[in-house]
């Protein structure tokens, strides 16, 4: 169950056309130890077989290995290399990963012009040892990884061709003012598991095509502000964040996916996530105790381990519209201090709840613990009823996942996105 529900919201990511660009981004396990994405050769993106003939051989750097199969690509990984090897200006994709690269002159890429991605992770650069401008001259690079390094500040100026950005597990404390400045293609930039405490007003405003942002397990006590009215994806969990500014989301109504999960918050105002594309939200390990608006299109909701004593669903679901239902299908409200079952108005309400986790609550100082046995929902679901519009769709749910309302089965994994989200 715990799958199907993974793979159909997934699925149905894959379907908001969005989302096309965001094929090779494992939203599950970014976080693992090992991205297989650099381990494994990758076919090259721009692969034209007319090309002519390339002297693999005379002109691949010592220390490399390139194949006549992919000639626009060069592997120099894991071979505790300490240094940049010669690059010569065809290759396109270079994977340096797992090495021992500490430094990067300014020299090391100027013959790479034809540089589109560069892989750089599991290495042991310093930022004091990387000259300025080191990258800037990689005028075409496009995808730029740089996560577990011992990195103190983003390298910069880096190319403003650049659309995606990895700088997880460094030991970056501070964006400066002049970093990621004029980067107006980049539409991922992840700066997860680093020190970050606090970002300045000006930093990620001017980049205009961002989509995605992680800011995961950071220092952060306050959201980012002026972030860029592009932005799809917020993940900011495990930082000690405690508010919301009232309109704050006012700029952002292309948020598809927030995960805010392991903060401090304890009140959100009502109206907070009234967003018209917002589709999973992840509350979870917080203080909350109020309910707040569920906006129409959300369809995961993640409020585990908070403080709820009751969830008050009329505040959550003021008003039913039968021509454009809720579409809320799955909430999991665990480890909360619910004294009670949860209005059956709720799948009325939101007519499309496939699943509610409501697990065990925590132990009020003078109450016995409550359980909730499992609980139907009152009336049918048209589980493979073809003829039904409203199912056209929605094509996760075909193939028999069938509604019900669990009491004790997530215990084995804290979350439907391990690894990632908690
Ligand atoms: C760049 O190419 C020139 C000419 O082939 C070569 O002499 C030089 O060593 C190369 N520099 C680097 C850093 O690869
Ligand atoms: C940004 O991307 C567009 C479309 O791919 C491209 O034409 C443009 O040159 C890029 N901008 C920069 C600064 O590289
Ligand atoms: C939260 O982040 C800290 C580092 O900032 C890390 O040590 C801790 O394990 C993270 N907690 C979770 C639940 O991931
Ligand atoms: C929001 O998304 C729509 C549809 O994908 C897109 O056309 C629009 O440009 C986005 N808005 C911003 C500010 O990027
Ligand atoms: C639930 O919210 C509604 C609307 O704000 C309010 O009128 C009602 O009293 C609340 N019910 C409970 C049990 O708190």
């Amino acid at each position: 169950m715990e799958i199907l529900i993974k793979c159909s919201f997934i699925a149905l990511l894959w379907l908001s056309q969005a989302l096309c660009q965001y094929h090779e981004y494992d939203y599950d396990t970014d976080y693992g130890p090992d991205r297989e994405e650099e381990n494994t050769p990758q076919f090259p993106h721009q692969v034209d077989y007319g090309l002519p003939y390339f002297p693999h051989s005379s002109d691949c750097a010592r220390e490399c290995l390139c194949t006549p199969a992919y000639p626009l690509t060069m592997h120099c990984d894991t071979r505790k290399l300490k240094a940049i090897p010669q690059i010569p200006s065809r290759i396109n994709q270079l994977h340096l990963q797992h090495n021992e690269i500490e430094a990067v002159s300014a020299k090391a890429f100027i013959n790479a012009t034809g540089l589109t991605e560069l892989h750089l992770s599991h290495n042991k650069l310093r930022s004091n040892k990387i000259e300025i401008g080191a990258f800037a001259k990689i005028n075409h690079l496009q995808q730029l990884y740089l996560q577990h390094n011992d990195l103190e500040e983003i390298p910069s100026p880096l190319p403003s061709s650049l659309e995606r950005l990895f700088l997880g597990s460094n030991k970056i404390n501070k964006l400066r003012d002049q970093d990621l400045q004029g980067l107006v293609n980049l539409t991922m930039l992840d700066l997860c598991n680093n020190q970050i405490d606090v970002i300045k007003a000006k930093t990620l405003t001017k980049l205009k095509n961002l989509m995605q942002l992680n800011i995961c397990n950071n220092k952060l006590h306050s959201m980012p502000i002026k972030l860029p009215a592009s932005l799809m994806y917020l993940s900011l969990e495990n930082n000690s964040i405690t508010d919301i500014p009232q309109d704050y989301f006012s700029q952002l109504l292309n948020l598809t996916a927030i995960r805010l999960s392991h903060n401090k918050f304890e009140m959100v105002h009502r109206r907070i996530f009234d967003l018209p594309k917002l589709m999973e939200l992840n509350l979870g390990h917080n203080k909350l105790h109020q309910a707040f608006y569920i906006p129409k299109a959300l369809e995961h909701l993640y409020l585990q381990d908070n403080e709820f004593e009751n969830l008050n669903i009329t505040f959550m679901c003021p008003t039913m519209d039968p021509m454009n239902t809720n579409r809320l299908t799955y909430l999991r409200v665990d480890q909360n201090k619910l004294k009670g079952p949860i209005s059956t108005f709720a799948f009325l309400c939101f007519p499309h709840l496939q699943s509610i986790y409501y697990g065990e609550q925590k132990r009020g100082s003078s109450d016995s613990p409550y359980i909730q046995g499992p609980v139907i929902p009152q009336f049918p679901m048209m589980e493979e009823d073809e003829d039904d519009d409203d199912r056209d769709d929605e094509p996760q749910y075909h193939g028999g996942y069938h509604p019900q309302y669990h009491a004790h089965e997530h215990e084995e994994s804290d979350n439907d996105f391990e690894d990632y989200s908690y």
